[in-house]
């Protein structure tokens, strides 16, 4: 029996799949890479925003007319969207044999034994012990730390979708972190949804960077998300002794207003995040910043929202992921009231996106003329003559050169740039 399997949402997702992808091939499954060819499609599916959940929706709808060729095939969701979901993903209209919720992927191979049905229930101390993802890159990998979130963000759906916190062994993270890097996957980003909570015994996670530092056989290594209100003096002395660890921290900001902060519980205050850029800053100098921002928050009055833009001016982030707010059931927010009407939070975005985008080029621009070090990722999608790969500060950089540079490291000069990539020689 064969299985395709697509992916939304987060890298904790993208690695929930390949650990998915590791269940079911034990199990006797095989995975094929073409979705005509399988008898079982998986949808590994998000929450985060409506949009996300809209979309593969769509997907489902658009791929159920597959059955009336092939009475065998089964369609199955899983991940976040299942867990909040739940059973009433069942029902007829929506064409899906199977769901299954963040905790529950090892009862998989049984659940596929029988005609239909589901199996959600939270585990809250589910990690996968012993079990081996099937990595789905060449020379990159995704290594998950930690799962779940006890933040409760008022506005967030992933700690009523993913559970409480709880970290995986220290000894299994170094045997995979190994593993990779034997594999010739050089660059590791560390997951969880907030990595600095990672505890296991009298290890916390600036100790767990110290360790993975020793390993010979990678590269890079890389870590998201890590939550302001934790980000520890120890956390940022760990990445500047830490040879391995790259000059690129993903710190989402959210707002530039205390008062909205305070309304979604981040549990900071922007003063406290600028102070943190400057530590960052002040012990790598050439750290890159990206950030999370949310445009049209519920009670986000124009003086907030500039206050935000006044944040992007001054911190100068490297990258920014802006998002729109959206209402997720069951969440504190979605209460609130105040609520932003729909045509002000996307005109808020919109003006977002055009600031970060100048922001953006800037900062890649004044990398011209600098030395940088590529990790070869792949050949550029625009010619097969040009390869593509990663910054230590994770940018885009694209050079000349072949298939037998990919997995190796470049030193290169950056000759022009444009608001994503570096084009160097
Ligand atoms: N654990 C990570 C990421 C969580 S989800 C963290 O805490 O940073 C990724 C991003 O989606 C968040 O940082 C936030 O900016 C955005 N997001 C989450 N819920 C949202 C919502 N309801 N509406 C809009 N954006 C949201
Ligand atoms: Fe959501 Fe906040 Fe947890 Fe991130 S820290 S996953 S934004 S609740
Ligand atoms: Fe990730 Fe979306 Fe779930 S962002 S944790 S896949 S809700």
């Amino acid at each position: 029996m064969k299985f395709f399997i697509e992916t939304y949402g987060c890298q904790m997702n993208v690695s929930d799949s390949e650990l998915i992808s590791g269940i079911l091939q034990n199990a006797g499954w095989e995975a094929v890479s073409a979705i005509d060819d399988a008898d079982l499609i998986l949808f590994n599916t998000c929450s985060v925003r409506q949009h996300a959940e809209e979309r593969v929706l769509g997907r489902i709808s658009n791929e159920k007319h597959r059955k009336q060729q092939n009475p065998q095939l089964k369609i199955a969701v899983l991940g976040c969207m299942a867990q909040r979901v739940g059973k009433r993903l069942l029902e007829k209209e929506f064409g899906v044999d199977y769901v299954v919720g963040v905790d529950q992927y090892l009862q998989l191979p049984e659940l596929l034994n029988k005609d239909g049905g589901s199996e959600i229930e939270f585990d809250h101390f589910q990690i996968y012990p012993g079990l081996k993802p099937v990595h789905s890159d060449n020379t990159c990998a995704f290594v998950t730390i930690m799962r779940g979130c006890d933040n409760f963000c008022s506005y967030c759906i992933v700690p009523h979708v993913r559970g409480r916190e709880r970290s995986v062994a220290l000894d299994e993270i170094i045997d995979e972190v190994a593993k990779c890097g034997d594999n010739g996957l050089k660059d590791v980003t560390l997951l969880g949804q907030n990595v600095n909570s990672y505890r296991w015994n009298d290890y916390d996670f600036p100790k767990l960077l110290r360790e993975l530092n020793k390993i010979d056989s990678i590269y890079r290594l890389r870590f998201v998300t890590s939550h302001p209100k934790d980000l520890s003096d120890d956390l940022v002395a760990a990445m500047a002794d830490c040879d391995k660890v790259c000059e690129h921290i993903h710190l989402p900001l959210q707002s530039g207003s205390d008062m909205v902060l305070r309304a979604m519980n981040r549990k900071y205050t922007f003063g406290h995040y600028l102070d943190l850029t400057k530590k960052l800053r002040q012990a790598m100098p050439d750290i890159s910043l990206t950030t999370d921002l949310i445009a049209g928050f519920p009670g986000e009055t124009r003086l907030d929202f500039e206050m935000t833009l006044e944040a992007m001016r001054e911190i100068q982030f490297d990258y920014a992921f802006c998002f729109k707010y959206s209402e997720r059931e069951g969440t504190a927010a979605c209460s609130f009231e105040n609520k932003v009407p729909e045509a002000e939070r996307l005109a808020r975005l919109q003006e977002m996106i055009e600031l970060q985008r100048k922001i953006t080029l800037e900062k890649f621009s004044a990398q011209i003329g600098s030395e940088v070090e590529i990790y070869v990722e792949s050949l550029s999608k625009k010619s097969s003559r040009q390869i593509s790969g990663k910054t230590r500060d994770y940018k885009i950089a694209v050079m000349d050169g072949d298939e037998s540079d990919i997995g190796t490291l470049k030193k290169a000069r950056v000759k022009s740039a444009t608001a994503g990539t570096l084009i160097c020689k």
